[in-house]
């Protein structure tokens, strides 16, 4: 490990103004990915999160609760922690700015720019914004108002130090211009050039007289330090620059990548360079600014009061699903529409049907067909070998996304992996082979395959989702911590599992969630219940009942048929001959069907299939278990011989037949 180098990588420096909500937790959940990653890939990788805790704003609301302004953070700051402890950000520190070590380098850094001549005392007449945290001029304003949040700005007329970045303007310029990789995306470095650069840059104004909350000016303790510039120092003040223990600063410096919003971009690509530049310390070698989450297109945030509970999701959904949405759903970098019913779309779409399925199907065949031991692979044939090649390669494919901060296409190399699998076993239909012992080499190698593709998708998502692995290794019977890393993905060769391994069938790794019912759980109950639905009888899906001679095409009619997809199926308890099906009618939604076919179809088998439902049919109870509709089947009259009814390929589900 850390032979390939050091990896510095930072959140921002959360405001303890509030619960943070899930918009924030997007960023913290995108750093914690990228350093799992590289750890896994063998960087000495440092990750660095925390708090920024002076200001107006703060020191305000503790006046309102009655507290002081260290007690309303501490206790803030405890519930932050828990929040990363329960979403896994495992980050290797936490700096406050309320440190002693943050302290005493905010207050050498101001002092040495002061000596050099860089920040000088003067009086400052502007504007003034309390949420933001920014200075701003009378022309800058827009309507009047802070023209970054639109709210209102306060006049502000006061001595002041400042910070002498007009000197540093063209010098910045060029540095943008020739370092290309120094803000990402490259949109926002243009940005930067158009929107603050080019029209001039003023002296900054980095010390006030009527904020208290804040670190003093260690030579003129009237002062405290302008927000901005407190903060910014904590990417180094946590690495002990400019003290006696800085051996981190001289590890880890400069950082390889600050991660930020995109509306923090402005300060960390111009103020925070130009002071490193001054004190002489290297840039960070790359900004990047990540997008928002917004809802009905406005950005997730307190003042807009559209925030989502980070906790409540975790402890309802898992933190490794909800990790998994906010790195799947959007592209990293641009804006995304936060909703409820997106984030179940995708648990069940992506976690619990692809990779729950192609989890429990290879673990139950493996146990049915091998005893439960993972078998060796015989001779492989085409189908085997591209899904061969395709496992080696999908983890350089990820390698290259998530360097290049594309949480959502690595992971949509991975599902390309999980969906192959998927595709595998429909194609090679294990339970076909399993009927021949003359197939029998064919169905080892089918199932090696399938176990060794498992394993390493089980790797592979480790960096976004820490928890579900060890779970899937425990259904594999995987313990060789060797079987566990990056590099065991790496060498070209593809078996990599011990033939023998003893599988072991778990839980379910994500529960199917009822998304209709998740949606309604927080709404006030306005819908009447409906009333408890009649046990009427139609029993097994291949009754036979008596048919009227001719019946008129308006009867026909009646009956609404429509394709259906299985997207999983499991037996019914104490019965020999019920499976339940949770189907997919695509746009319309998800139907359960208890239906009477178990003595002619295994439940692995029926995963993918595309039947034919009746999807007018009232529901009805069948060992208990409600059945929304019937699938339809041929029997024939002795009821040896049963086959469903399906269509051609290629019609979408939810396709109305007639
Ligand atoms: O800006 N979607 O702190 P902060 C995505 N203390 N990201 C969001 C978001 C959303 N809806 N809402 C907030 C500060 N964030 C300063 C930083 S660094 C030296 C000082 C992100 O708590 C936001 O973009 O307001 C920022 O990167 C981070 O949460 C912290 O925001
Ligand atoms: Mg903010």
């Amino acid at each position: 490990m850390g032979s390939k180098g050091t990896f510095y990588i930072t959140t921002p420096i959360y405001y303890p103004s509030d619960n943070l909500h899930i918009g924030h937790a997007y960023c913290s959940t995108a750093a914690d990915s990228m350093a799992r990653f590289k750890k896994m890939t063998g960087y000495d990788t440092y990750f660095l999160t925390g708090t920024d805790e002076h200001g107006q704003k703060i020191e305000r609301k503790a006046k309102e609760k009655g507290v002081t302004p260290q007690e309303y953070v501490d206790h803030i700051v405890a519930g932050i922690k828990d929040l990363w402890k329960l979403m896994d950000i495992d980050y290797d520190d936490f700096i406050r700015t309320t440190d002693e070590r943050h302290v005493q380098t905010v207050q050498k850094v101001f002092r040495q720019l002061y000596e050099q001549g860089d920040i000088y005392k003067s009086e400052y007449e502007g504007w003034y914004c309390t949420p933001c945290e920014s200075f701003w001029t009378e022309l800058q304003l827009k309507d009047g108002k802070c023209p970054d949040c639109g709210r209102p700005v306060e006049k502000a007329k006061e001595e002041s130090y400042f910070f002498r970045m007009s000197k540093y303007q063209d010098w910045m310029i060029d540095y943008i211009r020739e370092h290309p990789e120094f803000i990402q995306p490259q949109s926002r470095a243009n940005e930067m050039i158009k929107n603050f650069l080019e029209p001039g840059l003023e002296d900054l104004c980095v010390s006030r007289t009527s904020i208290r909350w804040g670190i003093p000016v260690d030579f003129d303790p009237k002062h405290t330090v302008y927000v901005w510039v407190d903060a910014l120092t904590n990417y180094i003040s946590a690495l002990g620059y400019g003290t006696d223990h800085d051996e981190l600063y001289k590890k880890y410096w400069p950082a390889n990548v600050h991660l930020v919003g995109k509306e923090i971009v402005r300060f960390h690509s111009i103020i925070w360079p130009i002071m490193l530049h001054a004190i002489g310390a290297p840039l960070p070698k790359q900004i990047f600014g990540h997008g928002w989450l917004v809802i009905d297109g406005k950005k997730m945030g307190k003042s807009v009061g559209n925030v989502v509970d980070p906790v409540i999701l975790c402890n309802r959904y898992s933190s490794d699903a909800v990790r998994y949405f906010l790195m799947r759903e959007m592209p990293f970098g641009s804006d995304g529409e936060f909703t409820l019913k997106s984030m179940l779309t995708r648990i069940n779409a992506d976690l619990a049907n692809d990779l729950g399925n192609l989890v429990s199907r290879t673990v139950a065949m493996v146990e049915k067909y091998f005893d439960g031991c993972i078998p060796e692979a015989a001779e492989t044939n085409e189908v085997d070998q591209e899904l061969w090649q395709l496992a080696l390669s999908t983890a350089g494919e990820v390698e290259k996304e998530v360097n290049a901060f594309q949480f959502s296409s690595a992971l949509s190399e991975i599902w390309k992996l999980v969906g192959e699998c998927n595709r595998y076993i429909d194609v090679t239909a294990p339970w076909i082979l399993a009927k021949s012992e003359n197939d029998r080499p064919r169905l080892a190698t089918v199932l090696y395959t399938l176990s060794e593709c498992v394993r390493r998708i089980a790797v592979m998502i480790s960096f976004v989702m820490p928890r579900t692995p060890e779970r899937i290794f425990a259904q594999l019977g995987v313990d060789d911590p060797e079987l566990k890393t990056w590099d065991s993905l790496c060498d070209g060769e593809f078996r990599h599992l011990k033939c023998g391994t003893r599988v072991a069938k778990g839980e379910a790794l994500f529960p199917r969630l009822d998304i209709q019912k998740e949606l309604e759980r927080d709404q006030p109950a306005e819908t009447p219940q409906k009333p408890e639905k009649k046990n009427d009888k139609h029993s097994s899906a291949h009754a036979a009942p008596e048919f009227p001679a001719e019946i008129g095409i308006e009867d026909f009619g009646k009956v609404k048929l429509q394709v259906a997809r299985v997207i999983s199926c499991e037996k019914v308890e104490k019965s020999k001959k019920l499976l339940k099906l949770r189907l997919s009618l695509g746009k319309d939604g998800e139907r359960q069907v208890v239906s009477g076919i178990a003595a002619w179809y295994s439940p692995e088998e029926m995963i993918g299939k595309q039947v034919v439902l009746v999807a007018n049919l009232k529901p009805a109870k069948l060992a208990g278990i409600e059945s929304q509709g019937m699938i339809l089947c041929a029997a024939s009259d002795d009821d040896s011989s049963l086959k469903l009814l399906s269509v051609e390929p290629g019609m979408e589900d939810g396709a109305v037949i007639g």
